[in-house]
């Protein structure tokens, strides 16, 4: 019998007993995504955590996601299976640094995106995730100057787009920066049905190779509306599995990073969480996020903005 299988009915009468939902997003493994109530793009797990009537969000992701739920719903608890579940993008931003930096360029506004902690939310403008982020960076007037944090390679593709000229600061994701351009050439023109398609999280010269990019949620859309029956595909390798089961005929490869020994297409972070931990965390409801109440007042805002705009 599949040792699983009791685990998944405890998370299940759990989640039952205490009026819990369990969101997940698209990068953690295959069987944390099957159990969730909702499965969705960083943008997606947000709108849903502003809507759950549960007492309990279960954050099957990364801490900084968490903590979204977290400052949209102060009243609810908010747990997750592991609080050490970061993200390299957070990590680059720390409050003290930015506020150093922000220093400099006093008539500019902050647009940031939503991998980031909640303290630099607080001196944040507007909140974005890859999903809204040119319709926030367009919410602004052209002749506006404007911080772009913490991901230099979404904000120089947003510059990109938009003709706009936004300060980055410089702060990156540490999957999405593995790729080797040289390798997916190769493989590329291995395989010239298939088509490359990318996360804005990868560096520039990845993503002028792209047929397609966008956020999780656009690239799984995406392979379902295109007739191409192959795909290689530059982000998180959790993603995977939602595009198989959207497609079962078709063939989706991980785009190849420049150290071909590691398991560089996973986030390291994301695959923190497992089914024994989401267990454990349901039954203690532990650990959990906890927020003071003028970080919740001030990040809350730059969220709700965004929110509003991505309407
Ligand atoms: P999206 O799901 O919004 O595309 O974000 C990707 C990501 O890196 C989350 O950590
Ligand atoms: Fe952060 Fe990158 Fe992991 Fe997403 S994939 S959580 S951006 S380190």
């Amino acid at each position: 019998i599949d040792p699983t299988v009791k685990l998944t009915e405890e998370i299940i009468r759990l989640k039952m007993e205490k009026n819990a939902v369990i969101l997940s997003h698209y990068y953690v493994d295959a069987d944390l995504q099957d159990i969730a109530d909702f499965v969705g793009d960083s943008l997606q797990l947000a709108q849903a955590a502003a809507k759950t009537e549960a007492d309990i969000i279960v954050f099957v992701g990364v801490h900084f996601m968490a903590e979204t739920a977290k400052i949209i719903n102060p009243s609810k608890k908010v747990i997750l299976p592991d609080l050490k579940a970061g993200c390299s993008l957070a990590e680059s931003a720390p409050i003290e640094k930015f506020r150093a930096f922000k220093a400099q360029y006093p008539d500019h506004k902050v647009i940031s995106y939503i991998n980031c902690t909640a303290d630099l939310k607080t001196v944040t403008d507007v909140v974005c995730t890859s999903s809204n982020a040119v319709k926030v960076v367009e919410s602004f007037p052209k002749d506006q100057k404007l911080i772009f944090a913490p991901d230099k390679n979404l904000g120089n593709y947003l510059n990109s787009l938009t003709g706009r000229n936004m300060v980055l600061w410089d702060g990156a994701c540490m999957v999405h920066e593995q790729y080797s351009v040289e390798k997916i050439i190769n493989l590329m023109d291995e395989n010239p049905d298939a088509e490359f398609i990318a996360h804005p999280e990868c560096e520039r010269p990845v993503l002028l190779l792209a047929k397609h990019i966008g956020s999780t949620s656009s690239l799984l859309n995406y392979v379902q509306e295109s007739p191409a029956q192959k795909f290689i595909v530059a982000t998180e390798s959790g993603i995977l599995h939602q595009m198989k089961k959207a497609c079962p005929n078709k063939l989706f490869i991980p785009a190849p990073a420049n150290d071909s020994t590691c398991a560089c297409n996973d986030c390291s972070y994301m695959k923190l969480n497992s089914l024994q931990k989401l267990y454990i965390c349901m039954k203690h409801e532990l650990p959990e996020v906890q927020l003071p109440d003028e970080v919740i007042e001030l990040a809350k805002k730059p969220i709700l903005r965004m929110m509003e705009i991505s309407k």
